[in-house]
């Protein structure tokens, strides 16, 4: 039956669509204050059920606002990866350890000239960095501890040679004002899905195992054994001889934590609030979230062959399969979700932390009430400033 021209609904006019966040421009990452609250409840929850103790990685939210909730429900301090990180979460902690190497004697410097109020662990694997660290701690005049960074498997940073790692403790012993604080190591292999880990968590408690006993026989029993990572955050309490994990990931979540079953999907609490810009072409929509919005991030841990860059939170069937810098193409083959140009969609990441780093700014909402919104104050480098301070001393 031929439709009538009053009834029939021109395809170019959208219907119109509630938008709670019409108020925001986009695209922009909008955070579920109720999921981060869970977030954090759970992992302190397990933290003390535990008795482990949680020094949680900031560089996935970047904010000392969200650092000082970490702290307020337990954390004994933060897990920094920059001196630019460390300087900004000392405005509200006391206790900070940057996981990363500090070679070379500026960042050293830097590292070493944190406020005096912040009790300061570096954990590092070189004689090079504890040299440059030593001497940068001398000239500050302050003491830091340091964990010895092992190889359990990332092969990443870490000397994978026992003998090699006791010998660099001894070397820092003897290097005033650092002190030997501790073993640290980053699973960060271990990316399967939480069901499939357990070889990999064998062969980690194994080495682990073998790495403390050698350090006893030493004379060097480690007091700190610092591990730990998102994927294998609920685990930790499994492998013996761990005394602290710095999740970070966990705050927020994302797709590939979801995809790997260390959260739920409704754990999500970070999206990137998007506009559907065109449908022009058929078979797909696009959104004006790109990889500067998105981050070209693989879904990791997983073996999907199709995996796009984010789902969407409303229509999980719906992946992001292309990106240009500001456009992201929707695919629309597995969906018969038709959406209209100015719709709004929130695409979950692959991978949130690049995502906040991309932003200046992340809104908290409630619902579907825009409530409070907070400045990404540790993106960057944080080079500006100090130079151009010492440029003018
Ligand atoms: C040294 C170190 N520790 C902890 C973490 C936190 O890992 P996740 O984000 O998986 O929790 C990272 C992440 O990159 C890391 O590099």
């Amino acid at each position: 039956m031929e439709e009538s021209e009053s009834s029939a609904k021109p395809i170019f006019f959208a219907t119109p669509v509630t938008d709670p966040f019409s108020d925001l421009e986009s695209p922009v990452p909008i955070v579920d204050l109720d999921r981060l609250d869970r977030n954090l409840d759970r992992a302190a929850r397990y933290a003390g059920e535990h008795r482990l103790a949680l020094r949680p990685h900031i560089k996935t939210h970047k904010s000392p606002r969200l650092a000082a909730e970490q702290l307020k429900r337990g954390a004994v301090g933060l897990t920094c990866a920059t001196p630019f990180e460390a300087e900004v979460m000392s405005e509200v902690a006391n206790d900070i350890l940057l996981a990363y190497p500090p070679v070379g004697a500026r960042r050293a410097r830097r590292v070493a000239g944190l406020s005096e109020d912040v009790r300061l662990t570096v954990a590092l694997d070189s004689a090079t960095a504890a040299d440059d660290l030593a001497s940068a701690a001398r000239a500050a005049d302050r003491p830091i501890s340091v964990y010895v960074e092992l190889d359990l498997g990332m092969h990443r940073v870490g000397l994978p040679v026992v003998d090699d790692a006791i010998a660099l403790a001894r070397r820092i012993q003897d290097a005033k004002p650092l002190a030997f604080g501790g073993i640290a190591f980053y699973p960060g292999h271990i990316r399967e899905p939480v069901d499939s880990q357990d070889a990999k968590l064998d062969a980690l408690r194994s080495s682990l195992g073998e790495a403390l006993a050698r350090f006893e026989q030493a004379g060097l029993a480690p007091r700190a054994v610092s591990g730990g990572s998102t994927p294998t955050m609920w685990h930790t309490h499994e492998i013996p001889g761990v005394t602290e994990f710095r999740p970070g990931t966990y705050i927020f979540n994302d797709r590939t934590t979801a995809e790997i079953g260390a959260c739920d999907w409704d754990d999500c609490a970070l999206t990137v609030l998007a506009t559907v810009v065109s449908t022009a072409v058929p078979g797909q929509a696009v959104i004006d979230a790109g990889s500067k919005a998105l981050g070209r991030e693989p879904l990791r841990g997983t073996s999907g062959a199709d995996e796009g860059f984010g789902s969407l939170l409303e229509h999980p069937e719906v992946v992001v399969k292309g990106m240009s810098e500001e456009h992201g193409l929707l695919d629309l083959s597995r969906t018969t979700w038709r959406p209209v140009v100015g719709e709004r969609v929130r695409v979950i990441p692959n991978h949130v932390c690049i995502v906040v780093h991309l932003n200046d700014v992340v809104f908290g909402v409630r619902g579907t009430t825009v409530e409070t919104s907070w400045p990404v104050a540790a993106r960057g480098r944080g080079y500006g400033a100090p130079l151009g301070a010492e440029a003018t001393a």
